[in-house]
């Protein structure tokens, strides 16, 4: 499969270290045509998050969904702040990542569940991205009401809701969203990794 840098991501994100190129294509755009996703759109992303890796094989992620125009759809809508809700609203599907705090083999707890959601959730985003759909991360939502309005026991933990979508042009969004329609910037390598023992780094002695 050919995987070519898309023009809106190469103006902003030089490939310094020769990245895959669907690393630097995907990013989190908020403009969504409204269209409901399919059953059969969505589950390939699920698809791909199975074969993330985790602590044990425990695969502690879980992904509760609601597509656009289900009795599902409000549920998961209003659990979102203003904001998230004004470019949900033309989401296709929204997803709530939850994962597992326990190993299932011996119950014991598993310090890794979150990371390892993480993991899986990225995998979903790059799958999602590569098809050309919008994979859209957020904290922007109440946690507590996701637990009680989805019955989430307590031995899981409410990690991130994601909205999926359509493409749309940044020129349906209102109009101070249009100018963040952009991928964004990053930390350099060198800043963000160290070799030996925790040193702070900053953009000035990163190098
Ligand atoms: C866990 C998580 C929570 C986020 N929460 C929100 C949110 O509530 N609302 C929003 O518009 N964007 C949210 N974002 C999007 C981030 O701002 C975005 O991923 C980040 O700026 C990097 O940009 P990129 O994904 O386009 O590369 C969230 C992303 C992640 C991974």
């Amino acid at each position: 499969m050919d995987h070519p840098f898309k023009d809106e991501v190469q103006k902003v994100r030089p490939n310094k270290h020769s990245v895959h190129p669907l690393i630097l294509n995907r990013w989190s755009p908020r403009s969504m045509t409204g269209e409901e996703l399919t059953e059969s759109e969505l589950i390939p992303l699920f698809e791909a998050a199975r074969w993330a890796p985790s602590s044990y094989n425990n695969q502690p992620w879980r992904f509760l969904y609601a597509r656009k125009n289900t009795a599902s759809w409000p549920l998961f809508f209003n659990l979102m702040i203003e904001f998230n809700q004004g470019w949900t609203k033309n989401a296709g599907a929204l997803v709530l990542v939850i994962s597992g705090k326990n190993f299932e083999h011996n119950n014991k707890p598993c310090r890794t569940h979150s990371f390892d959601a993480g993991a899986a959730w990225m995998a979903l985003a790059l799958e999602g991205a590569g098809r050309g759909l919008v994979v859209h991360g957020m904290e922007g939502f109440d946690y507590e009401k996701a637990r009680k309005d989805l019955n989430i026991p307590d031995d899981y933990q409410v990690e991130a809701l994601v909205a999926i979508g359509k493409r749309a042009p940044a020129s349906k969004l209102p109009e101070e969203l249009q100018k963040r329609e952009i991928p964004s910037p990053r930390k350099e390598a060198e800043e963000i990794a160290m070799e030996g023992s925790f040193k702070k780094k900053t953009k000035a002695n990163a190098a």
